[in-house]
């Protein structure tokens, strides 16, 4: 009966890889269903005998309470963008400019959610969603449903790849039939079905949306010995996962473009949806070498499809106060759909914006929505004119508290001065408790205005009293005592948060989520940040002068330091809690500067490890400089030092001072 029950498993499996990864059925439906109930039946009468890698586990059937966190090895990115061919050859510049001629992978940018999948000795253990790119959320259980998901690999190795998980054109459609047979809403697009489908907690309900998965990358592909993206692709397609066939490997940026041509025009051909072109460094140390930003691979980019544009009518401008206290106008449209989603608002910049497209309320005007871009106007349809159109007028005070707005000279934007005006401190909130920041899950847009209406939040600090409250918060409508338990423990773990994630939190203006961080390592409090003067800042690499001036702004303004000091009194943690600078001599107070490739760590690894021992770098040389670090092929920067006689030294000496200050 084993005997029965593994060829069983294993025939069923192969028809799976089969039909689903290679497209190529080799059983009929009903021979299919006839050896899954043959199977099934053997697995009921023996349970204990139930593989891992089952088919059956296809159907679903474990249902979770609530979706568990996942740390993830290494973070999941996203990447940057570029709209049309101009931004795409800045972005081979800027690689050619590191003195690298790179081959690239071309693939298509598959319109769905990523997946982190791990397996143990080849077995499938975990699936994770990307979340906030550190922590997602283990949908092992749904993961398992989709048939093109291998469970066993081809290998018994140890592996994590990612990939997109998606939903086909058709089983869209079809579900939605069903759907508005049954009177239930709509689902917008394939994405939003793929993502609704996969945050289910009844794995039998995303059995039944029938996804599928494209891998396509390999965080450490050299634990495998792998020199290129094109090898990992090919490694991946032989452990037996779904490799998308229209990956191309293509020799310099011109050849990227004729892909892009060809697949725009393809694009409506495929069963499902994409929207845009991804393209990668092929090389892997080249990739080590250019190495990320804050949020993305700088070896790669994502060309979007030039977004679809859409008439609608302008009904009324309204006018939105932000943060930083300034003004945006905002067109308030008909709603029409565009690219999948209803639009209803697009974002008419500034004043100068909208005189320059000589907007007025009652014009038909084009919509562009180009993928997560906020949607805006492109231009007014002046033909279609009636005469009754109303002209634009700019405010004069703020929307919210009345205050007289600002423009400052040379500035298109106007300002609300009012630091206490409701609306920017409402989006202050909304700043403080996101992703990047203080990372307060549970404290939503809508939630944080109720609270700010309701009078419990009015500063950040009134979060970490949030608690007191209790019982008010009960009353209100969709908080439960479950909610608000999570949301206090979210506010309580966030006093944990290591300091560069208070100062992005901050909000002060220029300071993003990268330059908090390096502030936080520098400094390693924010007493000391605070007492740092301008000159002391612009020192920094990567530093300028609009930052420093708005770091001694911010700290010098006395309502900043009572927020602070508050905060400190809610046992908000102000220390940096990652790695400590141990000064060496070495590095101490010298600024390097790389050039060139490194083979065996990446730019930003090497500027982290010299910063940790005391060091500063600089993108460019100047008598400043104390070492120039040349990998291969070094470029101007190189020639720079010689003619400066900058001490330079070659990657193996770099790497032979920096055991030895590590030691
Ligand atoms: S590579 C570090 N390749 O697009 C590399 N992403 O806008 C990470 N996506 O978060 C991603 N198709 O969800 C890559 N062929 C492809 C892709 C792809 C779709 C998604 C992915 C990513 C998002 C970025």
């Amino acid at each position: 009966m084993k005997e029965r029950y593994d060829y069983l498993v294993d025939l069923l499996n192969e028809a799976n890889y089969n039909y689903y990864v290679l497209d190529n059925p080799t059983i009929t439906d009903q021979e299919y269903d006839k050896y899954l109930r043959e199977l099934i039946t053997i697995e009921v009468e023996h349970p204990s005998i139930i593989r891992s890698d089952s088919p059956s586990l296809r159907v679903g059937g474990e249902v979770i309470d609530e979706f568990q966190k996942i740390k993830h090895a290494l973070p999941m990115l996203s990447l940057s963008n570029v709209f049309n061919e101009n931004e795409l050859m800045e972005f081979d510049h800027r690689i050619q400019k590191e003195g690298i001629a790179p081959e690239y992978v071309c693939e298509l940018k598959i319109d769905g959610l990523s997946v982190s999948l791990h397996y143990e000795k080849g077995e499938l253990v975990t699936a994770a969603t990307r979340g906030d790119g550190v922590v997602g959320e283990d949908i092992t259980h749904n993961a398992k449903t989709i048939k093109s998901i291998p469970l066993k690999l081809k290998k018994k190795i140890d592996i994590e790849v990612r990939g997109e998980i998606f939903m086909a054109k058709k089983t869209l459609e079809k579900l939605n039939e069903e759907r508005k047979k049954k009177n239930q809403p709509l689902l917008q697009n394939t994405r939003n079905a793929a993502a609704g489908s996969i945050r289910q907690l009844d794995s039998k309900i995303a059995a039944k949306r029938n996804l599928d998965c494209f891998i396509y990358h390999l965080p450490n592909p050299s634990d495998y010995g792998l020199k290129t993206h094109q090898e990992a692709l090919d490694f991946m397609r032989n452990l037996g996962f779904k490799v998308n066939e229209n990956n191309r490997l293509v020799g310099n940026i011109k050849e990227v473009i004729e892909f892009i041509d060809e697949k725009t025009i393809q694009r409506d051909d495929l069963y499902y949806d994409i929207d845009g072109i991804v393209i990668k460094v092929n090389r892997l140390d080249q990739q080590r070498s250019l190495g990320f930003t804050a949020k993305y691979p700088k070896w790669a980019t994502a060309y979007k499809f030039p977004a679809q544009e859409v008439l609608t009518k302008l009904q009324d401008i309204i006018f939105t106060v932000g943060r930083t206290g300034r003004i945006t106008p905002n067109a308030v449209l008909d709603p029409v759909i565009v690219m999948g989603s209803t639009i209803s608002r697009a974002t008419l910049h500034n004043e100068d914006y909208v005189l320059e497209k000589d907007i007025k309320i009652g014009d038909i005007v084009s919509i562009r929505k180009a993928g997560d871009v906020i949607p805006e106007v492109v231009e007014v349809k002046k033909e279609r004119r009636t005469g009754i159109e109303m002209p634009f007028q700019m405010i004069t005070e703020c929307p919210i508290c009345g205050s007289v707005l600002q423009k400052k000279e040379g500035q298109v934007d106007h300002y609300c001065m009012n630091k206490n005006c409701k609306a920017r401190l409402s989006e202050a909130i909304i700043h403080f408790v996101s992703r990047n920041a203080m990372n307060i899950d549970g404290l939503g847009e809508k939630i944080i205005e109720d609270f700010y209406n309701m009078g419990y939040i009015a500063t950040v600090v009134d979060i970490y009293y949030l608690e007191d409250h209790r019982k008010d918060l009960t009353l209100l409508e969709g908080y439960g005592d479950k909610s608000i338990d999570n949301l206090v423990d979210a506010i309580e773990r966030s006093k944990e948060n290591s300091l560069e994630r208070l100062i992005f939190g901050l909000g002060i203006p220029h300071v993003g989520s990268k330059t908090a961080k390096l502030l936080a390592r520098r400094y390693q409090t924010l007493e000391r940040l605070m007492e740092a003067s301008f000159e002391e800042l612009v020192e920094i690499g990567d530093i300028g002068e609009t930052i420093a001036k708005s770091l001694i702004d911010y700290f010098s303004d006395s309502k900043n330091q009572a927020i602070i000091q508050e905060l400190k009194k809610a046992g908000v943690n102000t220390s940096y809690l990652g790695k400590m600078i141990v000064e060496h001599e070495t590095f101490k107070d010298k600024t390097f500067v790389l050039t060139g490739t490194l083979s065996k760590l990446s730019r930003e690894e090497a500027k982290v490890k010299i910063e940790d021992l005391g060091g500063k770098t600089s993108s460019s040389v100047s008598k400043k400089t104390s070492v120039v670090i040349a990998g291969e092929n070094p470029g101007s920067k190189y020639e720079k030092a010689l003619k400066l006689d900058i001490p330079i030294w070659n990657e193996e000496e770099f790497i032979e001072v920096l055991e030895n200050a590590e030691k």
